[in-house]
């Protein structure tokens, strides 16, 4: 398994591809907030960005990117496909739609956000993934995007989009924090050498209360946040931490000089219901 050992040390792809370590998320960044909290995120040392078109703030990401003196190709951008944008045609032009507005010639990583689940789609939702899966695979294989992935998908959506496509995932970006472990999740993702990134890693907060988790910072003279992160990085996980605020950014990078016991791991573990979104993919309705 490996691990995150610095904030900009690269986890390696299942295509060669390098991502660097600890993403800076973007989710409920206003749009008019975004450029200045990614251009400060990108002074304290991130050199991943996460963002997605459904978040309407992929201008500010890419001007910050465009604005920050660093080399494009040091910096990596993950943007998503959203819902709306589902099947080959769709896909495609929301695509074009990603590189305008984030004004970039190539993306790193372009993640189907959710996966149409038969819910909504009854049989038609396995067809679905995989064609908006097969515009991914020819936008990569035109080299337009240098990683392919997914998010929100659990194993029996994995199942059937490697049965129906010619590229597996490179990443599948889950909700993952103590109280949200995704064991079943991590372990398949795992065992196919599809890297877990963890979305509301801090559980949007909620998980930063919690007792054990508050005993356990207090031992090792960190933070509860540091310690939500640690826990995931100490799993091969890649945590996309998101906060508009200078000192929480630099706080959430300094999760590199601790280890949590195999004891301690299996509490955090073993913690449910604690915030962030809880939602399951089969049962949602968008
Ligand atoms: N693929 C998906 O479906 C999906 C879904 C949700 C999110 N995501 C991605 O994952 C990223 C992270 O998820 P998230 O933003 O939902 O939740 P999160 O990172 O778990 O939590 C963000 C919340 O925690 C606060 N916070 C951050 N650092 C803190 C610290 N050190 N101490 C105390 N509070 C802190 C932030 O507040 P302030 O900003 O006010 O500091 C914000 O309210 C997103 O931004 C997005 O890029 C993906």
């Amino acid at each position: 398994m490996q691990t995150l050992t610095s904030l900009t040390a690269p986890l390696i792809l299942s295509n060669g591809v390098k991502i660097p370590g600890l993403g800076y998320g973007t989710y409920q960044t206003p749009a008019k907030e975004t450029y200045t909290a990614v251009s400060q995120a990108l002074k304290v040392g991130y050199r991943h960005i996460d963002t997605a078109s459904l978040y309407g703030n992929e201008e500010g990401v890419g001007k910050a990117v465009r604005d920050s003196g660093l080399a494009r190709e040091d910096i990596f951008i993950t943007s998503k496909l959203w819902n709306t944008d589902r099947g080959y045609d769709a896909t495609m032009a929301a695509f074009e739609k990603t590189m305008e507005r984030l004004g970039t010639d190539y993306l790193d990583l372009y993640l189907i956000h959710w996966p149409a689940n038969r819910k909504q789609y009854g049989d038609k939702a396995r067809e679905l993934n995989a064609e908006t899966w097969r515009a991914f695979e020819d936008l990569y294989e035109e080299g337009k995007i240098k990683a392919i992935g997914v998010s929100n998908l659990t194993p029996n959506h994995l199942e059937e989009l490697i049965a129906d496509s010619k590229i597996k995932p490179m990443v599948n970006q889950i909700e993952v924090h103590p109280g949200w472990p995704q064991m079943e999740t991590i372990q398949y993702c795992q065992a196919h050498d599809i890297l877990v990134e963890a979305w509301a890693p801090l559980g949007e907060a909620a998980s930063l209360n919690n007792e054990i988790i508050v005993q356990i910072a207090a031992k090792y003279g960190h933070t509860p946040a540091q310690v939500c992160l640690r826990w995931g990085i100490q799993q091969g996980i890649l945590p996309l931490p998101k906060t508009v605020h200078q000192g929480r950014m630099e706080e959430n990078t300094k999760i590199f000089d601790f280890e949590l016991t195999d004891a301690e791991m299996a509490i955090i573990g073993s913690l449910r219901n604690l915030g962030g979104q809880c939602k399951v993919p089969d049962q949602v309705d968008f």
